[in-house]
């Protein structure tokens, strides 16, 4: 597989998570690299990166960066410079770019768009209603009953999703949500069917006419261990996700990820980037639960830890329309990620915590502490949000992967975060 684009690249990547450290990581090792720049980055993508302070929602402020930096490749890692147009304007510019336009990201930004794209192209998924007003959404939840739940339709930082198992509950959340708790992402409300079963992601690159799968993965959303307490942007992942078999895998591309594809395409807003669907599993089947236009976080941490460098090759071939060329080669391996998170999260926590026994766990290409929200100051590595660090491995077994990842977590001496200690659980 031979990119157009050549070796010695000048490659940029937008966003400051454990996402954009993982990939920063594996597109580093790939020789196509010469120079590799992060906006705006953190402190432990600095050991790898220079890091770039601009503001990354505009689509002008990255495309003069880029022409003053002679980038070559663009690489979009979170979800709203995607909503915000920027993989617009860099391709107006002439510039190669992964991920999606304004009008294909709106498979996540809006979740009323995803389920009339699954009308359209019979992609099974939850049954549901729309509405722009709380009267009659008020008066489908007591005839619909509860579980039942209620999303608020635009991007809300994973805040916009309320799975109410009291219809009182419901009734609350749509009056939340038409009252403007979530701005104007609230503005219309989808109510859907409470579907139960497994829930796995599934990622797929596509060039908006070829889909190629890369990979599998479970997070754990709960911030407790035995899935307790409340949800938090997610406390772990590992890689594959056993429930997602290749037969399902295998029917979720035909019954909804290859069918949201040729629709999209059909519209003239044909979708480039990662595809990341959300599965509920049950009987055999994957139903789609919602799409993200991006690699998901942690879930990038383990698939990039799985890919290694071939993960640029992937990506560009993805950005330069040339997919149906890619292959994937897979070694029959496991990661794992655990989340190190400030004490108080996904409530309230302090910054500014010294992170110390970093420099003492070797970084190899199979065991990485990815930095999720952290500062560097002096010669010290400071806690800058909520969660902090990925703690992540790759082994033979989920097992390995998983002891190796503990101990890793062990040896890092940090008394004001936390973690889960059974990520993985549902696979061991
Ligand atoms: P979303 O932001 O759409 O992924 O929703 C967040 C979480 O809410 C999902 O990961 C599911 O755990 C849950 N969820 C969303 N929609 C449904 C549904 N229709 N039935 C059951 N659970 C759901
Ligand atoms: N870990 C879930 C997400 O990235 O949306």
């Amino acid at each position: 597989m031979q990119s157009q684009a050549g070796t010695d690249m000048n490659i940029l990547i937008l966003g400051s998570g454990g996402r954009e450290h993982a990939l920063a990581w594996a597109v580093k090792q790939n020789p196509k690299t010469d120079r590799l720049i992060v906006a705006p980055g953190n402190a432990g993508i600095a050991m790898l990166a220079e890091c770039a302070d601009i503001d990354i929602l505009s689509g002008q402020t990255v495309v003069t960066f880029c022409e003053e930096n002679a980038i070559d490749f663009v690489i979009i890692g979170p979800e709203a410079p995607l909503a915000a147009g920027v993989a617009d304007a860099t391709r107006a510019a002439g510039l190669l770019t992964f991920g999606p336009s304004a009008a294909a990201a709106q498979l996540e930004a809006s979740k009323a768009f995803t389920k009339a794209l699954c009308d359209a192209c019979g992609a099974p998924t939850a049954a549901y209603a729309r509405f722009t007003e709380a009267g009659p959404a008020r008066d489908h939840i007591r005839r619909m009953g509860a579980p039942i739940v209620v999303k608020a339709d635009g991007l809300a930082a994973g805040k916009g999703v309320i799975v109410a198992m009291t219809e009182a509950e419901a009734l609350a959340a749509v009056d939340d949500m038409f009252g403007g708790e979530f701005g104007a992402a609230g503005a219309e409300v989808v109510i859907e069917e409470f579907m139960t079963g497994e829930e796995a992601s599934f990622f797929i690159l596509t060039d908006g006419t070829t889909a190629l799968p890369i990979g599998t993965a479970q997070d754990h959303k709960r911030v407790g261990d035995g899935d307790t307490g409340p949800n938090t942007g997610g406390m772990g992942a590992y890689s594959p996700a056993p429930v997602l078999s290749d037969a399902i895998a295998e029917r979720a591309m035909a019954e909804i990820v290859r069918p949201t594809i040729a629709e999209m395409a059909r519209r003239g807003t044909p979708y480039q980037g990662v595809l990341y669907a959300g599965l509920m599993i049950r009987d055999g089947q994957g139903r789609l639960v919602e799409y993200n236009a991006r690699f998901g976080d942690p879930e990038c941490q383990v698939l990039m830890m799985r890919l290694g460098a071939q993960a640029l090759d992937l990506l560009l071939a993805c950005a330069e329309g040339r997919l149906h060329e890619a292959k994937v080669n897979w070694a029959d391996d496991h990661a794992l990620t655990v989340v190190m998170a400030a004490k108080g999260y996904p409530g309230a926590y302090a910054k500014g915590s010294q992170i110390k026994g970093l420099d003492a766990i070797p970084e190899t290409s199979s065991q990485m502490v990815f930095h999720a929200g952290t500062k560097a100051a002096a010669s010290a590595v400071l806690a800058n949000g909520g969660r902090v660090l990925n703690v992540t491995a790759r082994g033979e077994s989920l097992a390995d992967a998983r002891a190796r990842a503990y101990e890793m977590v062990d040896a890092i001496d940090w008394p004001e975060g936390f973690c889960r200690r059974d990520i993985g659980w549902r696979a061991l």
